[in-house]
């Protein structure tokens, strides 16, 4: 498989533009979530562990998924995440891991994922009973954040309520929106949001 993200792995974490971004959406996501220390954490489309370096210092692990082996290199290369954080560089749509987490986390991944129906599904059936996803991506925006022509991008961002629809089809309630950022591009803004939701655990 091509590795779309390889050029971009080498500079990734010298873009003001990315570090500035993941730091309000790792901030939003510790805001609203309790992660406490005991919890096994998926990062969805993790690349350089910007998400992850977060919330590392706050859970007992966190498994890193990506498909590009440039970014996830870049995570594997810090040693603050040494021990905290495994890096899985697999399609788990196509080849679920064997375990569950407690949270499933993700941050501007979710665009690059065709089906999104099935990526939700994946997610549900990676989460335990009563576990939580906290999602952040673009709100449904005019077709102009990436640049024409970029490869990889399947959606102008989301519309908040088809995606409350999938995460409810998938059994994920309680969902929640928050603006965790707005990128402000000339005279155009494309807010990011972050959803929350849980699994239900089934009836006692
Ligand atoms: C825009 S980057 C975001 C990286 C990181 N979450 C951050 O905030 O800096 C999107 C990431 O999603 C990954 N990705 C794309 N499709 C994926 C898939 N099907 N499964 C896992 N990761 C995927 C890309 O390889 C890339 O590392």
């Amino acid at each position: 498989m091509v590795d779309l993200f390889e050029e971009k792995a080498k500079d990734w974490d010298k873009d003001d533009f990315k570090t500035r971004l993941s730091r309000a959406i790792g901030t939003t996501m510790l805001e609203r979530l309790d992660f406490t220390a005991d919890m096994d954490i998926m990062d969805f489309g993790a690349g350089t562990g910007l998400i992850a370096g977060h919330l590392a210092p706050k859970v007992a692990h966190i498994a890193a998924v990506d498909i590009s082996q440039a970014m996830l290199d870049r995570l594997a290369a810090k040693p603050e995440l040494r021990g905290k954080v495994d890096t899985l560089c697999q399609d788990i749509m196509d080849h679920p891991l064997p375990q569950k987490f407690d949270v499933i986390v993700s941050a501007m991944a979710m665009h690059h994922v065709e089906d999104t129906d099935k990526l939700i599904e994946s997610f549900a059936a990676h989460l335990k009973a009563g576990g939580r996803v906290a999602l952040a991506d673009l709100d449904h925006e005019d077709g102009t954040f990436h640049p024409a022509g970029t490869t990889g991008v399947f959606h102008a961002g989301f519309k908040r309520d088809l995606l409350q629809r999938l995460l409810n089809k998938h059994g994920i309630s309680d969902v929640q929106f928050v603006t965790a950022y707005a990128v402000e591009r000339g005279d155009k803004v494309f807010p990011i949001f972050l959803v929350l939701g849980q699994k239900s655990a089934p009836a006692a």
